[in-house]
């Protein structure tokens, strides 16, 4: 039985809390399995981060913890909750919600972050934005929020945690995974890895690798290929000892009567209908997160506009991740880089050049894994404290079009063990 004190207790943290408990949602038809939370983490006096906080399916109480950031920068993590990652995915009509047997909520807890400040329903008390950011500031930024969810979930304190995102997450993951190991002392977090997929590492090797990739999938001509390589790689297709931050590589190798909409850059090997394929194909989700329903039961307490990605006033000003992964790695801090092989933008080969670069001792050369024996699912190589793997045909958002396959390089990742 509870004493009166111990209910007081009770009572006074609720009602102190930022924590929106879902009871519902439109277009769910279905149990979650799990309980869900949404708030707001007050970064700043003027500042106000989104979560939606979902809890694990499977034993919460011993599960890891796992944040997740989309990239952009300026886009929402809750687009992936909703077409990727979350135990319900939204169906083509963009107002009906579907199971996802993949969720990465039934093996641990997963926060989803809309940061930087502008981002999704994430807010500034005095409405104006956008507030002049970079790569750095974003970091503290993050690091702030993750404080903040603790205080707010401090029973979460003490589990196995993991930092996770895709694209530009490439740039905010370590970067915040090296927030955390600086803070250790004052803040100590159970931090055990991060995992990137299809993350931006490296801006000048993104650039030169897209060349190579693109003809490599046959989009662009020889005459093309070679005037790229002299233009941005001095002529070496290792594209070694280049000073490519004083040539223009900005734009993308194609030839230009090549108009973008009959191919999709994250996603090669889509089919486009209706030339549809030039537009980062998540418009979907803007009509479910506009929908005054819905925004009503998330409780978002401003009209501002939920966009897939937002502008942003937003400096871009770290080269490379390699010191942060490096220093994570020495940490003992784990990495998982995964890579859908079929995106262009955030593309494989500079994941792969970036981490065979990093010097890290080398356990298994490259190799091909199998999907539950059936058929080629990628390569994985196997470094110390970091695994490189490719999911073959998957897109830029590998868990979109491969749930299985993450979903089990997931699972072997959180367990320590090979996939
Ligand atoms: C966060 O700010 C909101 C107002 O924007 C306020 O209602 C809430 O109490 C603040 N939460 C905390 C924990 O300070
Ligand atoms: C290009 O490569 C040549 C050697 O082949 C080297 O002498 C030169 O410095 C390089 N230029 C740049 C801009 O890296």
């Amino acid at each position: 039985m509870l004493t009166p004190i111990f209910l007081a207790l009770i009572f006074c943290s609720s009602c102190l809390s930022s924590r929106n408990k879902l009871e519902k949602l439109p277009g769910l038809y279905f149990h979650l399995y799990s309980d869900h939370y949404t708030g707001f983490l007050n970064v700043t006096d003027d500042e106000r981060l989104f979560y939606w906080f979902m809890e694990s399916q499977n034993t919460p109480s011993v599960d890891p913890l796992i944040f997740w950031f989309n990239g952009g920068p300026g886009c929402s993590s809750l687009t992936s909750l909703i077409t990727e990652l979350g135990p319900m995915l939204l169906d083509k009509t963009g107002e009906n919600l579907k199971r996802n047997e993949y969720s990465w909520n039934r093996m641990a807890s997963v926060v989803f972050l809309e940061s930087p400040t502008g981002v999704g329903f994430s807010y500034t008390e005095t409405g104006e934005y956008p507030i002049p950011t970079d790569d750095f500031l974003t970091a503290k930024l993050n690091y702030d929020a993750v404080k903040l969810f603790f205080k707010e979930f401090p029973e979460y304190r003490n589990h196995d945690v993991f930092i996770s995102g895709e694209s530009y997450g490439g740039i905010y993951v370590p970067m915040l995974v090296d927030e955390i190991l600086n803070g250790q002392k004052d803040f100590p977090i159970n931090l055990k890895g991060m995992l990137i997929g299809n993350g931006l590492l490296d801006k000048k090797l993104a650039q030169q690798t897209r060349t190579i990739m693109s003809y490599g999938r046959g989009f662009i001509t020889e005459s093309i290929f070679e005037n790229h390589l002299v233009k941005c790689c001095n002529g070496s297709i290792t594209c070694k000892d280049t000073k490519i931050d004083i040539l223009d590589c900005s734009d993308l190798p194609l030839p230009e009567e090549w108009d973008d909409t009959f191919y999709d850059r994250y996603n090669l090997y889509r089919k486009c209908v209706d030339l549809d394929c030039g537009v980062y194909p998540h418009t979907i989700p803007e009509s479910f997160f506009n929908s005054k329903r819905v925004r009503r039961t998330l409780q978002i307490p401003h009209d501002k506009r939920w966009r897939d990605c937002d502008d942003l006033a937003y400096d871009r000003n770290l080269e490379s991740v390699k010191d942060q992964i490096l220093r994570a790695a020495k940490n003992g801090v784990r990495s998982l880089i995964y890579f859908g092989d079929a995106d262009l933008m955030c593309n494989f080969i500079m994941g792969q050049k970036f981490v065979a670069k990093l010097g890290l001792k080398k356990l298994s050369p490259k190799k091909p894994w199998f999907f539950k024996q059936h058929h080629f699912s990628g390569t994985q190589t196997i470094y110390e404290n970091l695994k490189f793997v490719t999911i073959h045909g998957a897109s830029h958002s590998a868990p979109e079009t491969h749930p299985a396959e993450c979903y089990h390089i997931l699972q072997q990742f959180l367990k320590d063990q090979d996939i």
